[in-house]
């Protein structure tokens, strides 16, 4: 393994790359990126970056958006087919029929989603600045898409705008029940339980607190507490145990892991980056309109 990582950081040098890595990610990724977050985060940081080159460990949506967001540069992904279930819920067609539905009313789409669904969008926002995107919007009703548990979370938080969801879902953050919740209470009673807006409404209003990748590690963080239970993908459990020894982790329920994103190995970094394969490229009219719908994002979550 430190041969592999010495070899990816003297090409990462040579070639003026850098590595992006989403928390949800193989945790040994960590050892060679430059940045690992979550998704705002991460689009942040590919939209300011001066490095030439771009390797995306992420899923397909989150490379398509740093090449949206640098079109100068050279965006690599590991694995071309690690995608997103949520993302690929709705598609250009289903969201022109859904706006069609809904006449007048601003789209806000959730980052998860394709650079063509993007295009039609007013605005994206990620599960970090969900409450604060929608209400930057001027309009007591919204689209939400494609998650309809994110859209309907913000609502309830916000409380005086109707967000009219789209039924898509994170099939990873589907599985956890409330029952696992109920169970896991029981075992741990003192453990704070941590959920992603991703879960169905019934997890989230059982969760002591309900946030980001990035909201659940700041928690910790400032938590006197010394148990959680994570309700949420284990590469953030593994990176929270990772990172405070002295506390205690307890993942809801085994294998709460989304497929696309541990499919990234150091060996397929090593390789894209060698060859410079497997580069994303949007088509530069829906990269355009895209643009506008994160840029829009990033403006108002500065
Ligand atoms: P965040 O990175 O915004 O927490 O989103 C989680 C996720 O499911 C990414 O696909
Ligand atoms: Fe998509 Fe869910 Fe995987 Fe995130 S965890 S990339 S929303 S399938």
């Amino acid at each position: 393994m430190q041969k592999l990582v010495e070899s990816i950081n003297k090409l990462k040098k040579a070639k003026n790359a850098i590595i992006l890595a989403h928390c949800y990610q193989p945790a040994e990724i960590d050892l060679v990126a430059d940045f690992v977050g979550d998704s705002l985060a991460l689009s942040q940081e590919a939209a300011k970056t001066n490095a030439q080159i771009i390797v995306f460990a992420g899923v397909y949506f989150m490379a398509q958006t740093a090449k949206i967001l640098s079109p100068d540069k050279k965006v690599l992904l590991p694995q071309m087919n690690a995608g997103c279930k949520m993302a690929d819920m709705i598609t250009y067609n289903q969201l022109m029929e859904f706006k069609a539905k809904y006449p007048h009313i601003p789209a806000v789409c959730y980052v998860n989603s394709t650079a063509e669904v993007k295009s039609e969008c007013d605005v994206c926002c990620t599960s970090s600045n969900a409450v604060e995107i929608v209400k930057s919007i001027k309009s007591d009703k919204i689209l939400f898409l494609p998650d309809t548990y994110l859209g309907k979370w913000v609502e309830k938080q916000l409380g005086n705008v109707e967000v009219i969801t789209y039924p898509g879902f994170c099939p990873t953050h589907l599985q956890i029940k409330p029952a696992d919740i109920e169970n896991i209470r029981k075992k741990y009673p003192q453990a704070a339980v941590l959920a992603h807006p991703e879960c169905n409404t019934e997890v989230s209003e059982m969760a002591d607190y309900v946030g980001s990748t990035t909201g659940i590690m700041n928690y910790v963080k400032n938590s006197k507490n010394k148990e959680f239970v994570i309700a949420t993908e284990q590469g953030v459990t593994d990176r929270l145990i990772r990172d405070y020894p002295d506390k205690k982790f307890i993942p809801v329920k085994e294998n709460i892991i989304c497929p696309t994103m541990k499919m990234t190995s150091l060996e397929d970094i090593l390789e894209v980056l060698d060859k410079e394969t497997n580069e994303i490229v949007v088509d530069e009219k829906i990269a355009q309109k895209a643009a506008k719908c994160i840029d829009r994002m990033l403006e108002v979550s500065k």
